[in-house]
């Protein structure tokens, strides 16, 4: 198990700052949040790569603060990839091991192991360059695994990759992760991407840890505005307009149900996007969105019914 505690670490004008956070080995957790939140300065403190200027990162009941990255039992995968041009697949996989001056037969064993387990065992021979973006990709994540360190850590690794690579990768990671039982904590500024391959989701927003927790839950039950912003679509409207009272009212697209209730609002634009449609409509001068089924046919310019799920609706 991974944990941080009373961790600062200040660069002019940002300060991350985390009190407590427990990563359990054998889980995929995701750290996500908006760009220059801090994700890749997290990964830089539990890495090894940075220091910080208080607090305490431990490993398995062991104090890590402040050993050097190569004493640690992480393996990183950086957002670029970062392999060696020169070097073939073969030697860059193997650079973990050569460091670690294991013997030359050990080494060919595990290289090429772990390329059968990322299905690059046939590009064993070839330079970076002759490489698909997914071939680089799976070569820097095999070189993270090949010393089989207690925690892997991915920054944006999906980044680079075109959407279809990109949905091929995760699925992969995921399975990858579950069949090595590895602790994998991934950094991503996308939600999407966040909720399907977390088992846990750390999300930060300012250098501040918001909430952490499975991804329903958080989807469910955000204990901060920011949360229930970031994750999925989101709607926010005076409580007084549903009539709820003060203060502001949350809730979600597929909260709404169109074509019957107390509330009247004008369709505005409708997207049709294959499994429903969802629907842009203006309730008495605020935006909202509402989903609907792909046989819904309100028209631009309607006045419909709706109600919401006040069960489920959040108040902030
Ligand atoms: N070495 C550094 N020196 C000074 N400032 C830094 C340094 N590293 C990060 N920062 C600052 O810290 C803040 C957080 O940066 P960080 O790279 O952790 O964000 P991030 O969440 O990874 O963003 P992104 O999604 O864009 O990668 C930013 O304001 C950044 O400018
Ligand atoms: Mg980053």
């Amino acid at each position: 198990m991974l944990i941080l505690k009373d961790v600062v670490k200040t660069f002019k004008g940002f300060t991350l700052r985390v009190d407590y956070l427990e990563i359990p080995d054998g889980r995929y957790v995701v750290v996500l949040g908006p760009s220059g939140s801090g994700k890749t300065t997290l990964l830089r403190l539990i890495a090894g790569l940075e220091r910080p200027d208080g607090g305490s990162v431990v490993l398995d009941g062991r104090d890590v603060t402040n050993l050097p990255v190569w004493e640690r039992d992480v393996g990183i995968v950086f957002q670029s990839y970062a392999l060696y041009p020169h070097l073939t697949v073969f030697d860059n996989i193997a650079m973990p091991l050569k460091n670690k001056r294991l013997p030359k037969p050990e080494i060919r064993r595990r290289v090429e192991e772990i390329a059968v387990v990322l299905n690059i065992a046939d590009q064993l021979h070839k330079y970076p360059h002759q490489l698909s973006g997914g071939q680089q990709q799976r070569v820097a994540i095999a070189r993270a695994l090949v010393k089989e360190p207690k925690v892997l850590l991915l920054d944006e690794p999906l980044s680079n990759l075109d959407a279809r690579l990109r949905l091929e990768v995760r699925g992969f990671l995921k399975e990858l992760q579950r069949r090595l039982h590895a602790t994998v904590l991934h950094v991503t500024h996308d939600q999407e991407e966040a909720m399907a391959l977390g088992d846990l989701l750390v999300v930060i927003n300012n250098g501040r840890i918001e909430q952490v927790g499975p991804p329903d839950e958080l989807y469910a039950r955000p204990k901060s505005l920011f949360v229930f912003q970031f994750l999925g679509l989101s709607n926010l409207v005076p409580a007084k307009l549903v009539g709820l009272g003060e203060g502001l009212v949350g809730f979600r697209p597929e909260d709404v149900a169109l074509g019957e209730g107390d509330h009247r609002a004008k369709v505005l634009r409708e997207e049709y996007l294959g499994p429903y449609k969802l629907y842009e409509l203006d309730f008495n001068g605020v935006r909202i969105k509402a989903r609907a089924p792909p046989t819904a046919a309100f028209r631009e310019g309607d006045v419909v019914q709706f109600s919401i799920d006040v069960k489920k609706a959040l108040r902030f």
